[in-house]
């Protein structure tokens, strides 16, 4: 069967993602304790967390949970809480010993807003506030502690993905596809892995359920990195709201860098079935997910 990505399946997967996007950015600006901060790290978390992104991981958390029969409000704390560590993530990949950005959602960089020493410290405090978040949740303790290891071991696996990519230090015995398929898994696909599980822990996903979960979340956090390193080839920076053009520069390992554009795409296509097939057992509630892939497969920002 060929592929047939339709208007109206990738208009579901922006309407999803918006959706998504408009709950967690409400739970996050009201439901967190920002009040009992310092009023400038305050300030600078906040611009870090709530200025702006696409809310995918948080999109991923509510519509898994979903997707094995929970709803919105089980899952919203876990969607706010990865968000917090990819926002983190973010801050610290824009300081000038890791990527030296200026530009991040259409705004000036943390760094640049508010000075080096206080984005350092304002990424340390949303890593901490992501786990408060989790311990805060309300829902039963098994469920809680499983969260809680999904997103440590997420983060963790995230962090080495951003040695790999800045320091090296990569497996010698690996061909280059696969030593940025390791770069790729680890940097970017691990906390969007970890989103799926989340959310499925947070629906009560069985274990095959849960496997499914994963298995598309595996395939759309590669896909995911491979359209990222492709936007920076092919897109300018006033359209994807960051500096472009940059990886092959500061000498990346990057998906277009080994296979060339036009295998790139082939990859993305192949993923993007990958995961839609992986969510077909679950029916008719994981569609929101297969919209998702394709939204993602043909995304330009
Ligand atoms: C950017 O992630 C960093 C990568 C992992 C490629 P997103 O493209 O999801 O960034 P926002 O959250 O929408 O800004
Ligand atoms: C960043 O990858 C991944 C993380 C932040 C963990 P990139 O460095 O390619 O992300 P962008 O392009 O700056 O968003
Ligand atoms: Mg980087
Ligand atoms: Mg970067
Ligand atoms: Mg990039």
């Amino acid at each position: 069967m060929t592929h047939s990505t339709t208007d109206t399946t990738v208009q579901a997967g922006r309407d999803t993602l918006e959706a998504a996007g408009r709950l967690v950015d409400r739970w996050m600006a009201d439901e967190v304790n920002w009040s009992s901060l310092p009023p400038q790290l305050a300030e600078a978390a906040q611009y870090g967390v709530l200025g702006g992104g696409k809310r995918l991981r948080p999109a991923l958390v509510l519509s898994c949970c979903k997707a094995v029969g929970g709803c919105d409000e089980d899952a919203l704390p876990a969607a706010a809480a990865i968000e917090f560590v990819h926002c983190f993530s973010l801050v610290h990949d824009d300081l000038p010993a890791l990527d030296d950005d200026d530009l991040r959602r259409g705004r000036p960089t943390l760094h640049v807003h508010a000075g080096e020493p206080m984005a350092i410290l304002a990424g340390d405090l949303m890593l901490a506030m992501a786990f408060g978040l989790l311990a805060d949740a309300q829902c039963a303790a098994d469920v809680r502690a499983s969260l809680v290891g999904e997103l440590a071991h997420g983060t963790s696996d995230m962090v080495a993905g951003q040695v790999y990519d800045t320091l090296g230090g990569l497996p010698d015995a690996l061909n280059a596809i696969d030593q940025v398929r390791l770069v790729h898994r680890n940097k970017t696909g691990a906390l969007i892995r970890a989103a799926c599980r989340m959310g499925g822990r947070c629906g009560g996903a069985d274990a095959a359920s849960l496997d499914a979960l994963t298995r598309y979340g595996e395939a759309m956090g590669l896909m995911f990195q491979i359209v990222d390193d492709m936007l920076d080839v092919t897109q300018p920076a006033e359209h994807v709201g960051k500096a472009t053009g940059k990886d092959a520069a500061s000498g990346k390992r990057t998906y277009p860098g080994v296979l060339g554009t036009s295998a790139c795409h082939d990859e993305v296509n192949r993923l993007r079935d990958e995961a839609v097939a992986a969510v077909t057992a679950l029916g008719p509630a994981a569609s929101p997910l297969a919209c998702l892939a394709e939204l993602m497969a043909v995304r330009t920002r």
